[in-house]
């Protein structure tokens, strides 16, 4: 393989055909790259055949065809087994798999890769399937540079924000998982705090054009946040932890009082108490770091 970014066309293989699978074999079609494709099941993907992608009999045919080849399936067990019986297909051909799933499992696949000579990439895709194609599509990249530069010009149709966070083969997975943690905390808050609303009389939809006043305070609050917490220091010079645990505890026992779960809050509430305990409570909130990564 050389190191010269690849400009023209490049075969490309998709392997998994589910909702993620489709948009990223979509937008490689999208972009003029002949694109092949493969599922477990058939009966997906009609709509890319039309388009021009080749169907392949199996998943062997589909990784003969692509120079890169792009696993996109529910998890690693999925991919493992679609992908060892594949070694010798694979040869001289670069694997990305964007499948999402633990960091050692990521580890594990580079190492299975590494002993086989093929180069690899693992993948995280971070956007919901209608951005996939656009300049907003964020993708993360990690494992064999080499093949990255080579094939940059072809990931990047599948996102502008296509992003090579290292070759520890992992990192893309620890990239992921980092982001989505910071979802599902964020989605279950929301959903909680329309359960609160409604609880008290006022519906969801009356509370919802006001929550851009958070949203938009996040930016700021994640790089100070993050440069705190990577210093080791947390000057509460705009809020401090203990006024802002009061807060919690108000919200807890309003939905309690409601009849509400509150074990999200609960959980909040804990973790604050130990900073707090620490000697934290004139600190920013970034300092309850300091407890999640010492717990009690
Ligand atoms: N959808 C999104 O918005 C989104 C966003 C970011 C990241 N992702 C990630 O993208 C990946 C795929 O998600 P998706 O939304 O495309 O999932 P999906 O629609 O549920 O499709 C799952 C895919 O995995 C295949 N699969 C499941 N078990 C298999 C097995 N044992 N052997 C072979 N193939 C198997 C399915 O094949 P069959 O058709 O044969 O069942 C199908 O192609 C996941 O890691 C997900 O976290 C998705």
């Amino acid at each position: 393989m050389s190191t010269t970014p690849h400009t023209s066309p490049t075969p490309v293989t998709v392997i998994g055909l589910g909702a993620m699978g489709r948009a990223l074999a979509g937008a490689f079609l999208g972009a003029g790259h002949p694109t092949t494709v493969w599922n477990r099941s058939p009966g997906k993907g009609e709509d890319l055949v039309a388009r021009g992608a080749v169907r392949a009999a199996t998943a062997e045919e589909a990784v003969r065809a692509g120079e890169v080849v792009v696993v996109c399936v529910v998890g690693y067990d999925a991919s493992d087994a679609i992908l060892a019986p594949l070694g010798d297909a694979l040869q001289g051909r670069v694997l990305v798999n964007v499948t999402s799933d633990l960091p050692d499992r990521a580890r594990a696949a580079a190492a299975w890769a590494a002993e086989r000579s093929i180069a690899y990439l693992d993948g995280a895709v971070m956007v919901p399937t209608a951005v996939i194609g656009t300049p907003d599509a964020l993708l993360f990249y990690a494992g064999s540079r080499e093949s990255f530069d080579t094939y940059e010009t072809t990931l990047r149709a599948l996102g502008g924000r296509t992003t090579f966070v290292g070759e520890e083969p992992a990192r893309a997975a620890v990239y992921d998982l980092s982001l989505l943690d910071f979802f599902y905390g964020s989605i279950s808050g929301l959903i909680h705090a329309f359960a609160f609303a409604k609880a008290e009389g006022v519906q969801a939809a009356d509370i919802a054009p006001y929550l851009d006043t958070i949203v938009g305070i996040m930016p700021p609050i994640a790089s100070g946040s993050a440069a705190e917490i990577d210093a080791g220091s947390y000057p509460g010079t705009e809020a401090n932890l203990g006024t802002m645990a009061a807060s919690v505890d108000h919200i807890l026992h309003a939905s309690r009082a409601r009849g509400l779960d509150v074990s999200q809050l609960e959980a909040i509430k804990k973790v604050a108490d130990l900073a707090i305990a620490r000697g934290h409570a004139k600190d920013d909130w970034a300092s309850t770091y300091e407890a999640l990564v010492k717990p009690a």
